[in-house]
């Protein structure tokens, strides 16, 4: 551990006190990020996240514990020191936060100008910041001109434009439709893998962190439950905020019946889907039944998981067991109880 992290917490405590009374808003959080990857933190609303992202730039002075960014422990630095620190990381929101009154590029200007670069030099960079993000003809436009999309876009090259070495985004994607939330997924993809930033993604959901992420950590209610690499998160939760939020609605406990046997069946890239569940179709020789399947096929692997009935037959049973057995995937059997 924290032999390349870019981003150290150490039992980072945030509590707030106010007039309704104490609010633990995040309880003994340990993480590590490493430099270079994307990193997601998921959790339900109030579990904590931006509360946790505003501590990692200390927008937030968590109330005991430690951050520190590329050896830096942030608590320790001057007032002068700590600037400096946070220009070394970019932020975006969920509501894009870009000045109305000043054009996509004048916005993207902003940051550099109150980091004292000169006009000419900073419009240069904030010209080939557009081109980065794809914007290069909407310079002179202004917020309520371009599409959400656009505003997230000009917001993420103006939270380049000090040559961030982490990039925050705080539900960066939670005001736009499924396609533009695409696109913007796929940008920040490009320019963690072209300008080697770091990029820590906040969202409450489980496809925005699928989409991007190679590790992602479960926060619910102020502390971590579970933090792991994507897909063996995705694979085999463990905590239960994890199920909850990977099998959202509960949908399997009303489906599952007591006193059925079931199996469930978890495909972690080591085989394809349709071969296991036909020819096991074919073992058994008995209907077998598909409770839940969530399994997706990528590059020709299945990964995902899928909750199956076993026939009431004993034998038959059995025998669709030990077939799975030979497959390359994770077999659980149980009765309903065990599946929710
Ligand atoms: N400035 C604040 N003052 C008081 N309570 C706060 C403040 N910011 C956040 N909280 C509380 O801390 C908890 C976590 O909030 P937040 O970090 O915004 O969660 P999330 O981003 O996961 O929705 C919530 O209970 C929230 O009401
Ligand atoms: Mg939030």
């Amino acid at each position: 551990m924290g032999q390349d992290a870019i981003v150290q917490i150490r039992n980072l405590n945030k509590t707030f006190r106010g007039r309704a009374g104490t609010v633990v808003a995040l309880d003994d959080i340990s993480l590590d990020i490493m430099r270079g990857e994307i990193f997601g933190i998921i959790g339900l609303s109030g579990a904590g996240k931006s509360t946790l992202v505003r501590c990692i730039n200390f927008l937030e002075v968590p109330t005991a514990g430690t951050v520190t960014v590329d050896g830096e422990e942030l608590g320790k630095l001057s007032k002068r020191d700590l600037l400096d620190a946070r220009r070394s990381m970019g932020m975006i929101f969920q509501q894009f936060n870009l000045l109305q009154q000043r054009t996509a590029l004048q916005n993207i200007c902003f940051p550099l100008e109150i980091a004292g670069t000169p006009k000419a030099e900073a419009e240069k960079r904030a010209e080939e910041l557009l081109g980065i993000v794809g914007l290069s003809d909407r310079a002179n436009a202004y917020p309520s001109q371009m599409s959400g999309g656009q505003q997230q876009r000009v917001a993420i090259a103006r939270a380049l434009a000090t040559n961030p070495k982490i990039l925050l985004c705080d539900e960066a994607t939670s005001a736009l439709d499924p396609t533009t939330t695409r696109s913007i997924l796929s940008l920040l993809k490009e320019i963690n893998r072209k300008l080697g930033i770091t990029i820590i993604v906040i969202t409450h959901e489980m496809a925005v962190i699928e989409e991007i992420c190679q590790r992602v950590a479960i926060i619910d209610a102020s502390h971590i439950a579970e933090i792991g690499a994507v897909d063996q998160v995705f694979t085999r939760p463990q905590s239960t905020m994890a199920k909850q939020l990977i099998y959202p609605d509960g949908k399997q406990r009303e489906r599952l019946a007591t006193g059925k046997r079931y199996c469930r069946i978890v495909f972690d890239g080591n085989s394809s889907f349709e071969p296991v569940v036909s020819n096991m179709v074919l073992e058994c020789k008995a209907p077998v039944n598909i409770m839940f399947a969530d399994t997706k096929d990528m590059d020709g692997k299945a990964y995902g998981q899928m909750i199956l009935q076993l026939p009431d037959d004993e034998r038959a049973a059995s025998r669709a067991l030990a077939y799975l057995e030979t497959q390359n995937v994770h077999v659980e059997e149980g009765l309903s109880d065990d599946f929710t």
